[in-house]
């Protein structure tokens, strides 16, 4: 295997002088994913926090053809000037590909458009076994090399990659030093190997992704485990990594990478909104406010968002309220969205949202003055913190077993989320496992100065719902 050559864009920074002076050291990432990190989602996570994000995965070849006239508008619009514009950046175009050539002429039709371009050699599902790429080439890795050092050699913006672990330490070790030695100058590390999908997903191997760290000398992602906001340092200190991606905690929580601050309690606080859920595992805050938010910003954009995209994360969203207002769910579900950008189909989703805002205000109220121990309950058989159902939390996706059960007892979650249109991509890649966050004990009530600026931010949002765009961008 031939050693790098050196790039030829002498100003190109590489490594942690790119981390830190191109990203500004960024701590919370949100992850690739496939019609879920679209702009009008990156604008809402960082208006919530989120210092990095990458796109949806894009199909090299696909993009870089442009037979289908409709893929490139749909993944990248680059006519709009919003994505990867001012307000969207730093951002990552993630690719899937596994031709040298095609892959280098799609990153050089982006690379203006972003801060670098990673190679996705995770996707675990069949559609990647069939398109020969994801985690299919991990065993080729003469052809990543080559597809690395091409682009690290002749792009201007640096070239990352995302993977998942193998079954050894020493293996995965080995694969992310050869990664590194090809040009890669941030390692995106997923803690569950290729066969760790659909019901073996398991939990990902935080000591994995800590060796990987300890090898290499390029800065480190870590990805896996994250559902709560207190997951986040957690991972941090157990892996060692310069940061932490969330896909699925920050998809039913998009405000997971905030802070909750230390000693407060919103339900116990009447000088807080009653709908806002705080405990030492984070902030919650109501799903429908959110999704109300996101709706605005896509109704803002030039750039047209899926219906796919926009159906998946309502059905996401405001997941702990469907199994109650089914009557909404099932006209959530019925929503026809008939082309890119259907502005028509916005606007049914936004009243349909407002009467679920109305019926979670009824709930919020009538809990008023409860103890707060009855609101925030322990799922029986994950162990995992249950907030009250009007606020965003994460999904916990059951074990078999316990799916098993649950579609004895209950409309099950799948078929919940399989009405959001679960896009391809998802799923297999990142069911979580039972995964032990005890309930939190809970702090004495106390305001403060960063608190009231959210609770500003949010009923901003609330009272003036064309207007969200500016604070989130
Ligand atoms: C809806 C969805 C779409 C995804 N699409 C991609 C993708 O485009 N590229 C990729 O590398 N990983 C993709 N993934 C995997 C995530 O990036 C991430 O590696 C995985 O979900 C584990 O992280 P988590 O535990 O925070 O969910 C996707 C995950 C989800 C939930």
């Amino acid at each position: 295997m031939a050693a790098p050559g050196p790039s030829t864009h002498q100003t190109k920074l590489e490594g942690y002088d790119f981390f830190r002076k191109v990203l500004g050291s960024p701590k919370y990432v949100v992850a690739p994913m496939v019609d879920q990190s679209e702009l009008a989602w990156r604008r809402l996570s960082r208006k919530y926090g989120a210092q990095l994000i990458y796109t949806p995965m894009i199909n090299a070849r696909m993009f870089a053809q442009d037979q289908r006239k409709s893929y490139r508008p749909e993944m990248f619009d680059l006519g709009s000037g919003e994505e990867g514009g001012l307000g969207d950046r730093p951002l990552i175009v993630q690719f899937a590909a596994n031709d040298l050539d095609w892959l280098l002429k799609a990153a050089k039709m982006v690379e203006a458009r972003c801060d670098a371009v990673d190679i996705n050699l995770g996707c675990p599902q069949d559609i990647a076994r069939r398109g020969h790429y994801g985690s299919y080439l991990q065993d080729e890795w003469d052809l990543i090399y080559k597809m690395i050092n091409n682009l690290h050699k002749n792009l201007s913006i640096p070239v990352t990659a995302k993977f998942r672990v193998f079954p050894t330490i020493e293996k995965t070790v080995e694969y992310a030093k050869m990664l590194e030695s090809a040009g890669a100058q941030i390692l995106t590390c997923h803690g569950r190997t290729r066969e760790q999908r659909g019901h073996n997903t398991g939990l990902a191997d935080w000591e994995k992704i800590r060796a990987v760290k300890e090898a290499v000398s390029v800065p480190v992602i870590a990805n896996g485990n994250i559902l709560f906001h207190s997951d986040i340092e957690a991972c941090l200190a157990a892996t060692g990594a310069d940061a932490v991606m969330s896909a699925e905690g920050n998809l039913y929580n998009p405000v997971v990478f905030m802070s909750a601050p230390a000693s407060s309690s919103s339900l116990a606080d009447p000088a807080l909104p009653s709908t806002w859920c705080i405990s030492s595992d984070g902030l919650h805050l109501p799903h429908t406010h959110l999704a109300l938010e996101y709706l605005a910003i896509v109704k803002s954009q030039k750039t047209r968002t899926k219906g796919s995209a926009v159906k998946g994360h309502l059905f996401k969203l405001l997941r702990p309220a469907l199994g109650r207002e089914t009557d909404l769910r099932d006209r959530l579900g019925r929503i026809q969205i008939k082309r890119l950008g259907d502005s028509e189909a916005w606007d049914q989703y936004e009243a349909l949202i407002k009467e679920f805002d109305e019926r979670m205000q009824r709930d919020a109220r009538a809990a008023e003055g409860r103890p707060v121990d009855k609101l925030i309950t322990v799922h029986e058989s994950t162990g995992l913190k249950m907030m009250p159902h009007w606020v965003a939390q994460p999904y916990f996706r059951a074990m078999p077993k316990v799916v098993e059960q649950a579609e004895k007892n209950e409309e099950t979650a799948e078929s919940v989320v399989a009405e959001g249109g679960e896009p391809q991509c998802a799923s297999a890649d990142v069911d979580i496992p039972p995964y032990g966050s005890a309930a939190g004990k809970r702090a004495p009530s106390e305001r403060t100065p960063e608190l009231d600026e959210l609770a500003k931010r949010v009923k901003l949002v609330r009272e003036d719902a064309a207007e969200p765009l500016a604070a989130a961008s």
